[in-house]
């Protein structure tokens, strides 16, 4: 895929490059709870066998194989991602799983969708809203491709509202974070990027309002590990 300009090209290749110890750096960085977010965020899609979903941004496709867990028997799960790097470790995941069958790889952007609209039982993004160029169409096209009444369900970074939270959520991804990528990865600069991503983010309520203006209703947001995580779900309004 060619045609990627401004911060669009910066992520790609950053992504493109960090490909191999992705995994490994999110396992160290989360103390090992990224896999029990991302199952939680499956789970509040509220998708049961037969259903078919989106992950867009799927990265290394972990948010896609705990939706093909739940879609089983016969359902789908298309994880949509613009890096070829982060797809092949994707593939490379996937394809050693009982639950290969069931996830379809497909290289696209996740702001200009390859989706007829109204087609998925629910939406997600994991960690990647922070990355996008704009955020508002990301998720009007997350809300497009969702079925009516199917739902929208965003896994971010939040901003603690305890002061004592906050300082210490800002101590770990200043000083602590780029420290690991930098052991792990061999590069620091991408894991800096993941604080100065969350200062311009909007989270909590001001994420809920957007996502109600992209076209959702009854948002509810549950906060995690001292509020340094959130998922955010809404619904396509009918
Ligand atoms: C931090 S990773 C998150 C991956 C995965 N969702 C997870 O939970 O680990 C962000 C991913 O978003 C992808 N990405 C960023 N902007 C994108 C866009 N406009 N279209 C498609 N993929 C994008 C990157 O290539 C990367 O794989």
């Amino acid at each position: 895929m060619v045609g990627f300009k401004g911060k669009a090209f910066y992520v790609r290749s950053v992504f493109d490059r960090i490909s191999s110890r992705y995994d490994l750096m999110n396992k160290v960085m989360s103390l090992g709870f990224d896999g029990v977010w991302r199952r939680k965020a499956a789970q509040l899609c509220g998708v049961s066998s037969g259903g078919l979903c989106l992950d867009v941004c799927t990265g290394s496709g972990m948010l896609a194989l705990e939706l093909a867990k739940l879609v089983r028997p016969g359902g789908r799960v298309y994880a949509l991602d613009f890096s070829p790097r982060m797809l092949s470790t994707a593939y490379s995941r996937i394809s050693k799983t009982p639950y290969s069958g069931l996830v379809e790889l497909v290289e696209g952007d996740a702001l200009n969708l390859p989706f007829k609209d109204s087609v998925f039982d629910c939406t997600t993004a994991a960690f990647c809203l922070r990355n996008v160029e704009d955020l508002k169409v990301a998720l009007r096209e997350m809300v497009r491709v969702t079925k009516q009444g199917g739902r929208v369900v965003v896994l971010d970074l939040s901003k603690p509202s305890n002061k004592v939270y906050r300082k210490l959520n800002e101590i770990y991804l200043k000083a602590v974070v780029p420290v690991l990528g930098k052991i792990i990865v061999g590069e620091s600069d991408p894991y800096a990027y993941m604080h100065s991503s969350l200062i311009k983010f909007p989270v909590k309520r001001e994420l809920a309002e957007i996502m109600s203006r992209a076209g959702l209703d009854g948002i509810k947001y549950y906060e995690f590990n001292l509020e340094m995580i959130s998922i955010h779900v809404g619904v396509k309004k009918i």
